[in-house]
């Protein structure tokens, strides 16, 4: 089996790896002694073979039911508890999964709770009016705001809609074991719970019920995604110069050490679109605090060299490019001889589109390293299943080891708190602070 490998010669040198060698060791001691900073959320390190697998069938029976009886699956919510099922599932599902599903047996897979937007809300209740759903509400916490007035509102119709017995059935909770919200709620209600680990973060749970679920019902390959995490674990266990999850590691930080403090994950598939989201979410909320942090940025390829492609290859020189490099296409189509060659292209007969997409993949490698931005390749063989499965891992420990390779606790978000205190205090929630509600809303008259 090829395995996903990591190139770093247009990005680092060997001297540079060299000197970072005995951080990148330090790290690996840390993370996988469990002794750094956060080491209670590092349940996702042994999960693809630790998992619990009375749960797992469980979740298969519960896709099976969705998949029987629902025309569409809203999965209810934000960040961690959003971003890995979204990414997942437009990556394996098929760009048209959504246009071609809609019907039992294919239930599309719409999101909601990841914003406030009314509009969309409303959007959303009128197109399910006439269509049969299920809920599937994730949140660990139980209480965040987006989600939480998502399932609200959703559940309500769902009440106007089906008996009380129907809508037990069609709500499915992925929460905390024992606390929360929604936990009291499924416990009061007998509503079917499924469970996101104590000791894992919302961004590192993908491989959890939180992503298996919304997974699972798309009709995707979970136990070959669970395998190719695990073949990860044990390709990236021990740390050497063969481990190129650390090489990657080690590379983005020797490049934020030279003042490359933006990196942009590059993909040349519309369908890794959300791929790129995630990884956003992954490294930026676990990098970006006490005044440090490399700012993740992505782009979609070749779209994006027809708008941000400009200031890649010359603006300022801060950044640096990741680039997913897919070796085999899902899908491919040759290009044929047209008579008259009127549109000019019949050079490319008997090529393939993949073909030109790689041949844009080289020329812009060539075009940005000449423009100064090191360029650092992710080799995929293939996006299935079991390398989604396998990457998802790669970049969770690369976040890891970075992490603490820069000196950070990887797995916490202390910033995130700040917007949800001012936005409780403006709304009046019970036990906001009236004081801190008046100055805010003084800072708010100078800065409107
Ligand atoms: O990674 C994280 O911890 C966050 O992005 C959370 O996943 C996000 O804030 C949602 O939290 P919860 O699952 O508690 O609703």
């Amino acid at each position: 089996m090829n395995k996903i490998t990591v190139d770093v010669k247009r990005a680092v040198d060997a001297q540079e790896l060299e000197k970072s060698s005995y951080l990148v060791e330090a790290a690996h001691k840390e993370l996988t002694g469990r002794i750094g900073a956060g080491n209670a959320y590092l349940g996702w390190l042994d999960l693809p073979v630790n998992y619990d697998k009375d749960e797992f069938a469980h979740l298969k029976v519960a896709a099976d039911k969705i998949r029987g009886n629902s025309e569409v699956l809203v999965v209810i919510g934000i960040g961690g508890s959003y971003l890995g099922a979204r990414a997942a599932i437009e990556a394996l599902a098929g760009n048209f999964y959504n246009l071609n599903a809609g019907k039992k047996g294919m239930p599309q897979i719409i999101f909601a709770g990841n914003s406030i937007s009314s509009t969309y809300l409303a959007e959303l209740i009128e197109y399910l009016k006439d269509k049969d759903f299920s809920l599937n509400v994730i949140s660990k916490s139980g209480t965040t705001t987006e989600p939480a007035i998502a399932f609200r509102i959703l559940k309500e119709l769902m009440e106007e809609k089906y008996s009380a017995d129907e809508v037990k059935s069609r709500i499915f909770i992925t929460t905390d074991k024992k606390k929360g919200a929604l936990k009291g709620m499924a416990d009061a209600e007998g509503i079917e719970t499924f469970v996101v680990p104590d000791d894992i973060g919302g961004r590192y749970s993908l491989l959890t019920a939180v992503g298996l679920l919304p997974i699972m019902t798309a009709g995707i390959d979970a136990d070959s995604m669970m395998k190719g995490a695990q073949d990860a674990r044990e390709a990236f266990k021990k740390s050497g110069a063969d481990n190129d999850c650390y090489l990657y590691a080690a590379a983005r930080n020797i490049l934020y050490s030279k003042g490359k403090t933006t990196e942009i994950m590059v993909n040349y598939e519309p369908s890794l679109h959300y791929l790129t989201e995630w990884f956003k979410q992954l490294f930026g909320e676990s990098e970006g605090k006490d005044g440090k942090g490399i700012f993740p940025a992505g782009v979609d390829f070749s779209t994006d060299l027809h708008s941000m492609g400009q200031y890649i290859q010359q603006g300022r020189r801060m950044l640096f490019e990741t680039v997913l490099n897919i070796g085999k296409p899902q899908k491919d189509i040759e290009i044929r001889e047209a008579e008259g060659n009127v549109d000019g292209l019949n050079f490319l007969t008997g090529t393939t589109v993949d073909s030109v997409n790689k041949k844009a993949f080289l020329g812009t490698l060539a075009a940005h390293t000449d423009g100064g931005v090191p360029n650092i390749i992710i080799n995929i063989p293939e996006m299935n299943p079991y390398y989604f499965g396998y990457l998802i891992y790669f970049f969770e420990k690369a976040c890891g080891i970075s992490g603490y390779m820069l000196g950070v606790n990887p797995f916490d978000q202390p910033g995130v708190e700040d917007y949800k205190k001012n936005m409780f205090a403006l709304l009046g929630k019970p036990g906001a602070d009236s004081e801190y509600k008046k100055s805010l809303e003084e800072k708010l008259s100078d800065l409107m």
